[in-house]
């Protein structure tokens, strides 16, 4: 299939953001998966001690990250719209999980207060429940057919899924100009990270008009071109 040049900026854009999360995570399954055998990131004793919740987030947050990618190209959503159903459900229950587990995580992982203070056990509880209350209202707009909403909804779940890849790409950032990142200053990465993505989320919905209401199915006149693109 023939992508449009605005879609490739997307596909590498979105694939550069998810390489640290993806690739870190996919080593940290590899570990968890061979047990004491293979260590190469740094050890964590909660993950040895429950490793299911970290194996169920990273299984379904890696799938969740890449595929989704797909389901943003109009050229797909227009040449094949049953794989956008079919692909789309399958991405909902992965990020759900992937939610699901990290909440779990924040909430009975045992961490050393220099890995989650309390400003970021909240953060990652509004991060969470932020992104199950997305993927509700996403599936709901897309059950109603108000196709505007749901694409809205579904952007601004994937992009808090995506914080992973800011807090990556600016913890980079820190490390090189400040030399190393722990206490506060990681937990502010962390926040920047899920602040800056919601609010380019934000700023990709209003330029394309997703927050405005749909039109009733019988009213009279042309659909819009925007919604014969949809689905
Ligand atoms: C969907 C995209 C996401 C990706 C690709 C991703 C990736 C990762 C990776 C690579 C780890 C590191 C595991 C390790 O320590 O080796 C991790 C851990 C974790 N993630 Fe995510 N994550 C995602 C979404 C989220 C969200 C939305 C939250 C919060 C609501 C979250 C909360 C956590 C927590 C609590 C941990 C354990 C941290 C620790 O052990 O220090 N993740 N995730």
């Amino acid at each position: 299939m023939r992508l449009q040049r605005s879609e490739w900026i997307v596909v590498i854009s979105l694939l550069l953001l998810s390489f640290i999360p993806c690739v870190g995570g996919t080593i940290r399954l590899i570990e968890v998966s061979l047990g004491a055998s293979f260590q190469f990131l740094p050890h964590k004793p909660m993950i040895s001690a429950a490793p299911i919740p970290v194996q169920v987030h990273l299984a379904t947050a890696i799938p969740y990250c890449v595929f989704g990618i797909v389901q943003f190209l109009p050229s797909v959503r227009q040449r094949h719209p049953k794989l956008h159903r079919v692909l789309g459900r399958g991405l909902a229950l992965a990020g759900i999980a992937s939610v699901l587990s990290a909440l779990w995580m924040t909430h009975f992982y045992v961490y050393p207060v220099e890995d989650q203070s309390n400003l970021l056990y909240a953060v990652r509880l509004t991060v969470g429940f932020s992104m199950l209350g997305c993927f509700y209202l996403g599936v709901t707009h897309a059950m109603k057919k108000s196709i505007g909403r749901h694409r809205a909804w579904m952007i601004r779940a994937y992009a808090l899924g995506q914080g992973a890849g800011s807090q990556s790409l600016i913890g980079i950032l820190w490390v090189l100009m400040a030399g190393e990142i722990n206490g506060s200053p990681r937990d502010f990465v962390m926040t920047a990270g899920w602040v800056i993505n919601a609010l380019v989320a934000e700023g990709i919905i209003r330029k394309m008009g997703l927050n405005a209401p749909d039109r009733e199915p019988f009213q009279l006149g042309p659909m819009p071109s925007k919604m014969t693109e949809l689905d």
